[in-house]
């Protein structure tokens, strides 16, 4: 890592530099949400309703944040997730995305976009997922997903992103004239999307595959019908539907219904490694870092996505010990009470059967 980064030493302070620096059409496509943005503001108000309990005298002098997802070991539960249009931020935007959110061995995603496979996977030192859209005929995606075989084994697993069957209206970008719809508009294909997709994209590649944009527990259950491997929780950041839920909302009811079963990941609105004890608490395994990392690419490429990832990952030690809490993977729902708007803890239900209680949704009411 530089010694330019050296002064860089909070998040607020790579935010608030990625907002001096990035030219001004880039950070309204970066920060927008969709049209009113009421899915962006619940992201964050959402989890801010939600406080962690203070236990104390619990010997916490060593914080195992490791963790494992599909077999495979990590450092740490969070993760990179996968953005469009990298290069607007940094000249060789993806690639030094991988290279700083791996550095310390952990896992990262590449976007859909991202040109160069065989250069992100060179540049990578951890496992990474590769992130599907759906933006052309099945030729189309069997050719796409030949590149990521052909770019070799650092790539672990793939999604589809399905909450994007329309391109919502980014009413940042609409403003400045510069809403990708008009510049160069997306195929339609992704509208046409069913189920039957599902089944015959996860047998395109021998890879474990999941599905992006999962925000209710009905379509949690019908995804474990269909076989698959994870499941990413996620309201693309509150950039799709407008007036949708709150993804650490809709998280406790997937985790109910998922179970154990099988690994979930989580994002949309996470700032802090506070909000990830909360969507690890929740039944989250990874949790997933958008914009945050976004200031730490366009601020100091690759050393500075590594930094804001050593500051989140600090913070989530730092709190889990204030939280009387040692391992990550322990966290449980009882971790976490539910606040009400003047920021009283709501009074819990069924509190004797807390710790051994299996069901989220029931911990937090
Ligand atoms: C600039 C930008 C570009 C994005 N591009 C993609 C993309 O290409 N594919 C995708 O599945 N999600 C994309 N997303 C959504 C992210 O994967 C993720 O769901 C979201 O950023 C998480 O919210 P957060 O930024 O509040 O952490 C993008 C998000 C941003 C901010």
């Amino acid at each position: 890592m530089t010694d330019a980064l050296l002064e860089f030493r909070t998040l607020g302070m790579f935010e608030q530099r990625a907002h001096a620096v990035i030219p001004p059409d880039a950070l309204a496509y970066a920060v927008g949400g969709s049209a009113t943005e009421a899915t962006l503001e619940r992201n964050r108000r959402a989890l801010q309703h939600l406080a962690i309990e203070q236990r104390v005298l619990m010997g916490v002098q060593s914080i195992d944040t490791s963790t494992s997802f599909l077999g495979i070991s990590l450092p740490s539960p969070i993760i990179v997730c996968p953005m469009g249009g990298m290069y607007r931020f940094h000249p060789e935007g993806d690639v030094e995305m991988a290279r700083g959110a791996t550095r310390d061995g952990g896992m990262t995603t590449v976007a859909g976009g991202a040109n160069g496979l065989d250069k992100i996977a060179a540049a990578a030192s951890g496992p990474l997922i590769f992130q599907l859209y759906w933006l052309g005929d099945r030729a189309w995606v069997t050719n796409r997903l030949q590149q990521v075989a052909d770019a070799g084994d650092r790539f672990k697993a793939f999604c589809l992103t399905v909450d994007a069957a329309a391109y919502s209206r980014r009413e940042r970008d609409i403003v400045l004239n510069l809403s990708p719809r008009r510049a160069t508009p997306l195929p339609d294909t992704q509208s046409l999307l069913t189920w039957d997709d599902v089944d015959w994209v996860r047998t395109q590649l021998p890879l474990p595959f999941g599905l992006k944009g999962i925000m209710t527990a009905a379509d949690a259950t019908i995804a474990l019908d269909h076989g698959v491997d994870f499941i990413w929780v996620s309201n693309h950041g509150g950039r799709q539907l407008d007036d949708g839920r709150a993804s650490i909302d809709a998280l406790a009811e997937i985790a109910d219904v998922v179970g154990g079963r099988i690994p979930i990941v989580v994002d949309s609105g996470f700032r802090r490694g506070t909000d990830a004890i909360k969507a690890l608490a929740l039944g989250a395994t990874l949790v997933a870092f958008g914009r945050t990392a976004l200031w730490g690419l366009a601020v100091g490429g690759a050393d500075g996505v590594q930094k804001v990832l050593r500051l989140l990952l600090d913070d989530i030690v730092i709190n889990m010990k204030l939280a009387g809490q040692r391992s990550t993977r322990a966290l449980t729902p009882a971790t976490i009470r539910r606040i009400d708007a003047s920021g009283f803890a709501l009074p819990r239900v069924q509190s004797a059967a807390l710790d051994t209680d299996h069901s989220v949704l029931s911990a937090l009411t």
